[in-house]
């Protein structure tokens, strides 16, 4: 495959000044391993501070309003993060969509606002644990995908990522056959979407990963990275599966 793997880690809401120190070991593990594309999205408190602290880092936000300013109080916008360092967000994130009750419609409007600003994307989707009972998961991804992806996408600016939102924060990922039948059907919908363009985006699987399963998980066809929560607030955890990517 011609896709480099990306290994994105996503602070949530965790974080503080002192641990941008964790950085400085992800930043030169990472200009180590010149194979893969690291990144890291904190939250917009610690955007500035942190891309100061480790430039040669990709930084990022885990979140962008779709307007570029305006009334929308306690709201930031993609010109907003990318002023202070961000070179990419997270849009549609399962959590924006349980939270704040965000739509794939949302994630759309505001992947299309980030990439006016410059900056790069990462879209999320993934189906409920009901809906995988249900034998949903696949239409449930499709569908996502239909409503969020923008036509212009291509894989020099947009990357997809699956997350089950059984998978996160839970110690449960899906079987490996698991994982590749959605990234085939998600790489399949992209196809009918934008063409070309698809065999370059990458789909990220995210989810529970660890370094004592990243290996495994990266090596399975379609996966081109991961989306790391939790393991990704510490080098200790984060290093492992950069590594397991290289
Ligand atoms: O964005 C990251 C995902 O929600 C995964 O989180 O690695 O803590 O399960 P997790």
């Amino acid at each position: 495959t011609m896709r480099r793997k990306l290994v994105a880690g996503n602070w949530k809401m965790n974080g503080s000044r002192a641990a941008l120190a964790e950085l400085d070991t992800i930043a030169a593990v990472a200009a180590a391993a010149p194979g893969v594309d690291v990144a890291v999205a904190v939250p917009f408190t610690l955007i500035d501070a942190a891309s100061q602290r480790v430039p040669e880092l990709a930084i990022g936000a885990e979140d962008v309003h779709e307007a570029d300013s305006g009334a929308h109080t306690g709201c930031v916008s993609a010109s907003m993060v990318k002023e202070v360092g961000a070179s990419f967000t997270i849009v549609g994130h399962s959590e924006r969509r349980a939270d704040q009750h965000e739509t794939s419609h949302d994630a759309w409007a505001k992947a299309a606002a980030a990439r006016l600003q410059g900056l790069n994307v990462i879209l999320c989707c993934g189906e409920t644990e009901a809906e995988r009972d249900a034998d949903r998961a696949e239409r449930v991804v499709q569908a996502q995908i239909e409503k969020s992806v923008p036509d212009n996408a291509d894989g020099s600016w947009f990357t997809l990522a699956y997350e089950p939102r059984w998978a996160i924060g839970t110690g449960r990922t899906p079987t490996l056959d698991e994982i590749a039948a959605i990234h085939a059907i998600a790489r399949a919908k992209l196809r009918m979407l934008i063409g070309d363009a698809a065999a370059g985006v990458r789909i990220l699987y995210g989810g529970s990963v660890t370094g004592a399963n990243a290996a495994s998980i990266l090596d399975t066809p379609n996966v081109d990275g991961a989306l790391v929560g939790g393991a990704s607030l510490t080098a200790e955890k984060f290093v492992p599966i950069i590594k397991a990517a290289a």
